[in-house]
């Protein structure tokens, strides 16, 4: 993200607050509270209290824990390969100081500015932190641009990777409550799901070219959907405008269903898009076979996951670099939130911590 841009964003003309009915306002674009919490912290600490995320904001997961496998220092370099909002990041750009470097990732053009702007207000300048727009299956050209772009006098190691790699997986809270992304069910809005909706197909697009089979085949491979056989002529060639017509189109198909049953296909169904449209899995693999490359001699890299289908990847490629010799250590078992942590964010519930040290070169 270029430094014209920043000076874009803050001389951005003033806009009025959207009005809204009643006390309090109900739709994610009017609660100009929850979105703004460094001036409206009280509202912010009510939300976060009630176990809900402010709107327009992550609550990033299992920060302790992840600081802990990735020990970031002062001098370090680091690379947040899904920056989100930056909570993470955040953290770990406070450890690094003196000296160190984080490049931050994401593949969101819409979030992307925003989080680099928060970034800036809590201090970090251009020569500790990096904002790029990018999908981590390009970590390795990340990397080598930024080194290529070190003049011999800045001081830092040129032409190696990073000491500190994380990646969190998924969507962040800002993409799934913002309906204009359709991301959600609960939220009605045009089905698209696209993480850069500058680039590829939309859900929506998707699901109106795709046939019957390779939508079995989809549901099955992303999400587990043990009712994607029934679902498929439903769903297949079919045209969903919004989020809630393919909700609606998900439970009629299965009516002999308890409502608790159906909704948890809804889910899967929305996993499974999502999963398709962002091509998350071939993302996640080129990424992890691109890793051992990416780390510096003894770096760290934690990885959080949010289904089987990442954790299972993730486990098999740190397995495979343990045997081939790129890690000398691994998680043998998967670190979970705690129960605390899964009582205050329902949302850290399903993530499971995996990390690999690299071996010295
Ligand atoms: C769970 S959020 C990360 C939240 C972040 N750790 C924080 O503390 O705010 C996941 C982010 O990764 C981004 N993302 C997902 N897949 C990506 C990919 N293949 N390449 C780059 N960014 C990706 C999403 O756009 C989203 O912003």
């Amino acid at each position: 993200m270029s430094d014209e841009n920043m000076s874009n964003l803050s001389s951005a003309p003033h806009q009025r607050r959207p009005r809204y009915r009643g006390k309090n306002p109900r739709r994610f674009e009017d609660k100009y509270k929850e979105h703004d919490p460094a001036r409206y912290a009280e509202t912010a600490a009510k939300v976060i209290a009630s176990g809900k995320t402010p709107a327009g904001t992550h609550r990033p997961i299992m920060v302790a824990e992840i600081l802990e496998v990735l020990a970031p220092q002062p001098g370090d370099i680091a690379a947040d390969c899904t920056l989100g909002y930056g909570g993470h990041a955040q953290e770990i750009l406070r450890r690094l100081q003196p000296g160190g470097r984080l490049l931050g990732l994401d593949a969101d053009p819409i979030e992307l500015p925003k989080t680099e702007a928060r970034l800036r207000a809590l201090g970090f300048g251009p020569e500790t932190f990096s904002a790029h727009r990018s999908n981590f299956a390009g970590l390795p050209q990340v990397l080598a641009n930024h080194f290529c772009s070190l003049a011999p006098s800045d001081g830092e190691r040129a032409g190696v990777g990073a000491d500190v790699i994380l990646a969190d997986l998924g969507v962040s809270s800002m993409q799934l409550d913002e309906p204009a992304r359709g991301f959600s069910v609960k939220h009605e809005g045009p089905l698209d799901m696209r993480m850069n909706p500058q680039r590829g197909q939309s859900a929506s697009a998707l699901l109106a070219k795709i046939e019957p089979p390779a939508l079995t085949a989809l549901l099955e491979e992303n999400a587990d959907e043990p009712n994607a056989a029934l679902l498929a002529p439903a769903l297949a060639g079919k045209q969903f405008p919004t989020t809630t017509a393919l909700g609606n189109a998900v439970r009629a198909a299965l009516p002999r269903l308890k409502k608790e049953e159906a909704d948890l296909s809804v889910r899967r169904v929305f996993q499974a898009l999502r999963i398709a449209v962002n091509d998350e899995f071939s993302a996640l693999d080129t990424f992890l076979r691109n890793l051992p490359a990416c780390l510096n001699s003894r770096g760290r890299v934690a990885v959080l996951t949010f289904h089987s289908g990442e954790d299972r990847r993730v486990k098999k490629a740190f397995e495979s670099g343990l045997r081939a010799g790129n890690y000398t250590d691994i998680a043998r078992e998967v670190i979970r939130p705690t129960p605390e942590e899964v009582r205050s964010n329902p949302r850290s519930s399903p993530a499971k911590l995996r990390w690999a040290h690299r071996s010295e070169s």
